[in-house]
């Protein structure tokens, strides 16, 4: 039995339909899940079969059409009705850290610099010793002074890890990110990611056609045609 007040995530009901000219399109449709804290979970499934979709519903970056989708127990969309902005920013800037499957580093910064980026609230201090901590932790701290294109796609995916760990966020959200990696890149985030959510707790969701990825999270969650099988 899961205990509610380790829900982390949960919702309800969850849909999201995109309207294209006279079609509607049930992207996600009537999902119902909980994500407590400390877990590890994958989603997986046909292309199309509302994936991306339903990450970014969970990570707050889209707005939900229906059902009731609660974080840290505050309610951000509840039929119909939305946190308002002020709260939803801050809950994205302090809950959140994301990586996606091109890795959106700065061509022009260094490592460190693309690491330390989204930095915000604490002292710069701090934040020089939390991006040394996480280089050391992604295996990069050889690479600091180098630029994104004297990195390989891995390192590059491990640089996108640690800046969206930066702000200490308690949800990691990942969406395809060995996609544009081989086989032993893959692996490398891989075991990353089991490091983070093992010896860090940090709760992970991610998105990923890669089995062995899926296989590697304590959770897989199948979706097809926007719903869970
Ligand atoms: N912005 C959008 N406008 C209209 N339809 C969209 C939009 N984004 C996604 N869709 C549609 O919603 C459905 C789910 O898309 P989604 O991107 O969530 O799938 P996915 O499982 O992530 O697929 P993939 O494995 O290819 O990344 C698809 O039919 C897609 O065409
Ligand atoms: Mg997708």
């Amino acid at each position: 039995m899961s205990n509610s007040a380790n829900h982390i995530i949960s919702v309800s009901d969850l849909k999201k339909i995109y309207i294209r000219g006279s079609e509607h399109i049930h992207a996600v449709d009537g999902i119902t899940l909980d994500v407590n804290q400390g877990d590890y979970t994958a989603f997986v499934g046909p292309s199309g079969s509302g994936k991306t979709t339903l990450l970014h519903l969970l990570g707050c970056l889209d707005n939900p059409s229906a059902g009731v989708l609660t974080v840290e127990g505050k309610a951000v969309y509840d039929k119909g009705k939305f946190m308002n902005e002020r709260e939803l920013t801050k809950l994205r800037r302090d809950l959140f850290g994301y990586v996606f499957q091109k890795f959106y580093l700065i061509p022009t910064l260094t490592v460190k610099e693309n690491i330390l980026l989204p930095f915000a609230f604490y002292r710069k201090a701090e934040a020089d010793k939390t991006a040394d901590r996480l280089a050391d932790l992604l295996g990069l701290s050889h690479r600091l002074s180098h630029l994104p294109k004297e990195l390989s796609g891995g390192e590059m995916q491990r640089v996108a890890i640690a800046r969206a760990l930066i702000n200490k966020p308690r949800i990691l959200l990942a969406d395809e990110p060995t996609g544009n990696l081989d086989s032993k890149r893959s692996e490398e985030i891989s075991d990353i990611f089991c490091k983070l959510n093992r010896e860090e707790g940090l709760t992970i969701i991610l998105v990923t056609h890669n089995h062995a990825l899926a296989e590697s999270a304590g959770k897989m969650v199948e979706l097809k045609d926007g719903k869970l099988i």
